[in-house]
């Protein structure tokens, strides 16, 4: 009873000292799980310590105004022109504000997510959470359908939507869009410089074609803010992934967080190949220093929460 009082930091010192398997690639069975409320407002408060998710997740109109010009947060030597389109778009208000559920779902994009039918059980919590636009339509039975708030690094759209240079590939990435319904769609596009035409072009298409989802630009200081709480927790990450930024604002809307597509590991804990992503052949160096993220780092400290009942993470078959 005594571990709940724990602070995260001790758990996370517990964490980094190796207080879990070394063995990378293992995978658990979720039976026996059991939501730890103590030590989920714990999080919630120390991280509030650090940002508001309620604030951060976006600026807002007032914020700036059209011709602003601002440094990017990842490279502050470049800047980004504040344009009447990405104004125009900007929330008036915080779109998490106020809102609360019991249950929430954070989809990453790992390869375990195949076959593993977990599609109605994501698709059943309150508020689902995916990564960067990630297709579902092939994949309902294993990854869901629902999305109520999505991300979407700009890079995606050089690299799944052909730069939106065609009219095919603008009328597919409408399509894809027209799908997220009036869904939050959250876009990095302060991080750093490269993908601004290609901002400007999501936004353009967005207002042109009068679609109905929300938009949402994390704020200039997100990105520190949640590295400087891991860090403070002793987890040593260069760059919070898309997934770990997402479990870490969803501690403050959500009672029980439930990870679902969380594994960067290249085999399954009996040896099969997994894809790192469901939807396409991209490769990726998980353990390469090159890369910003150190998503083996994270996920370890993902399952020590899981153990502790902070979180709930599936990494096999739903039943
Ligand atoms: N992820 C994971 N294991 C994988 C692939 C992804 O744990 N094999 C998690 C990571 O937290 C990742 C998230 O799922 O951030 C979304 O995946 P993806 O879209 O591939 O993110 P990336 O583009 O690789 O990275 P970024 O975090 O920079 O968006």
């Amino acid at each position: 009873a005594g571990e709940i009082f724990l602070s995260t930091s001790r758990l996370m010192r517990n964490a980094s000292e190796g207080t879990f398997g070394k063995a990378p690639y293992f995978q658990h069975s979720v039976s026996g799980w059991r939501l730890n409320s103590s030590l989920v407002m714990i999080i919630r408060k120390e991280i509030l310590h650090f940002l508001d998710a309620e604030r951060d997740v976006s600026v807002v109109k007032s914020n700036f105004k059209p011709g602003d010009i601002i440094h990017y947060v990842l490279d502050r030597r470049r800047t980004l022109n504040i344009s009447h389109t990405l104004h125009s778009l900007l929330p008036d208000a915080s779109p998490m504000k106020n809102r609360r559920f019991n249950t929430c779902a954070v989809v990453g994009n790992s390869g375990v997510l195949l076959n593993s039918g977990c599609g109605k059980e994501i698709d059943s919590n309150d508020f689902v959470i995916r990564c960067n636009l990630a297709p579902l339509a092939n994949f309902s039975e294993d990854v869901g359908l629902r999305s109520d708030f999505t991300t979407m690094n700009p890079s995606v759209i050089q690299r799944a939507f052909g730069g939106l240079r065609n009219e095919s590939d603008r009328e597919r990435f409408v399509q894809r869009l027209i799908m997220l319904n009036d869904s939050i769609l959250w876009i990095p596009a302060f991080m750093v410089k490269g993908g601004e035409k290609h901002v400007e072009g999501v936004n353009e298409l967005i207002l042109n074609r009068k679609l109905l989802l929300r938009t949402a630009y994390p704020s200039l200081r997100l990105i520190h803010a949640v590295r400087g709480y891991w860090l403070t927790n002793k987890v040593n990450i260069k760059r919070p992934s898309t997934g770990l930024l997402m479990y870490t604002l969803a501690t403050r809307f959500c009672n029980e967080i439930h990870l679902y597509g969380f594994w960067p590991f290249p085999k399954d804990s009996s040896g099969n190949p997994v894809k790192y992503h469901y939807y396409d052949k991209l490769k990726y160096r998980y353990f390469s220093n090159a890369g910003p993220h150190r998503m083996p780092l994270e996920f370890k400290t993902l399952k020590f929460l899981h153990e502790r009942g902070a979180l709930k993470l599936t990494t096999s078959k739903c039943t």
